[in-house]
């Protein structure tokens, strides 16, 4: 038995009509606590497996367990408990025309008792920096705050494990980096189980591990420093490589010995201090 938060076992998905299966035979362990990036060209299935972690779709074949509980229609709910989920637009996730009434919208459904509301949602609208703003309109907000106050929203729900599907796709820089570092904060200090599917590989390279998706399948699957040193076999699954590798490729080229696997901007500071660049 491994205690897995996130089991995944020869999972499968085929949309109705579809020839092929979104998500084609993935088996995957999660650990509790630990933050995953999914990286993988379009349409190679990230939010279909994102989906099934939420009990959104159910597996058309073999099994996914989140927090020892199968995904299926019946367990749907107990499901959502413990796996909540933040989309890429965060226009469609707002129900409110106030913050704080937004941020309590799950709770109130779940018939949670108004004075626990009332400490959650402050709790959470803290998390995330938006205390003071829970009597604003949502309206009034940037994407980044906006994302941000979805993000409280599914933190006052208490879930083990948060499935962010493009949560930063639609944000200006600023916006990105705050609602990825909050995800990081919640993953380190909270210790909710992230599971991150990005485009951007400047994240991706600040994940715990990596896994590569492509037609449905896990194709690639490792540390960040594992999974881009395969440089090839990335670009041929319709990535890139991270920022600082390229820069560390054309400092070699110029003659300065920075390792060609330089992932990070702190990585790439302490390799150029160590040449006395
Ligand atoms: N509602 C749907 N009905 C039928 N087919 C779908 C549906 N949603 C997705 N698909 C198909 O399933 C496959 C996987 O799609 P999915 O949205 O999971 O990919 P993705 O990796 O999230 O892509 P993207 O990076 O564009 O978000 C694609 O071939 C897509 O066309
Ligand atoms: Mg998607």
């Amino acid at each position: 038995m491994s205690d897995a938060i996130l089991r995944l076992r020869d999972a499968a998905f085929q949309y109705d009509g579809a020839e092929d299966r979104a998500v084609d035979g993935v088996s995957l362990d999660v650990a509790p606590g630990e933050f995953l990036a999914i990286l993988g060209r379009n349409g190679s299935g990230k939010s279909t497996l994102a989906r099934m972690l939420n009990a959104l779709l159910i597996p058309t074949s073999g099994a996914v367990e989140v927090g020892g509980i199968a995904v299926s229609e019946e367990n749907a709910y107990a499901v959502r408990e413990i796996c909540g989920m933040v989309f890429q637009n965060p226009d469609n996730q707002i129900v409110a025309t106030v913050v704080e009434e937004d941020c309590a919208f799950g709770l109130e459904n779940r018939g949670v008792p108004p004075e626990e509301i009332r400490r959650r949602v402050d709790e959470a609208l803290t998390e995330v920096g938006m205390r003071e703003r829970a009597l604003a309109s949502p309206s009034m907000l940037s994407g980044g705050q906006k994302q941000r106050i979805a993000i409280a929203g599914v933190l006052a729900m208490r879930p083990k494990v948060i499935a962010f599907d493009e949560s930063t796709a639609m944000l200006d820089p600023v916006g990105r980096r705050d609602v990825f570092e909050l995800a990081r904060r919640i993953n380190r200090e909270e210790g909710v189980t992230v599971v991150w599917i990005t485009h951007f590989m400047e994240e991706a390279v600040r994940a715990d591990r990596v896994i590569v998706m492509d037609r449905g399948r896990i194709e690639l699957e490792g540390t960040p420093r594992e999974v881009f040193s395969n440089v090839q076999e990335v670009l041929a699954l319709g990535l890139d490589v991270p920022e600082m590798m390229k820069l560390a490729r054309d400092l070699r080229a110029a003659g300065l010995d920075v390792p060609m696997d330089t992932l990070t901007v702190e990585e790439m500071a302490e390799e150029l201090c160590k040449c006395g660049a």
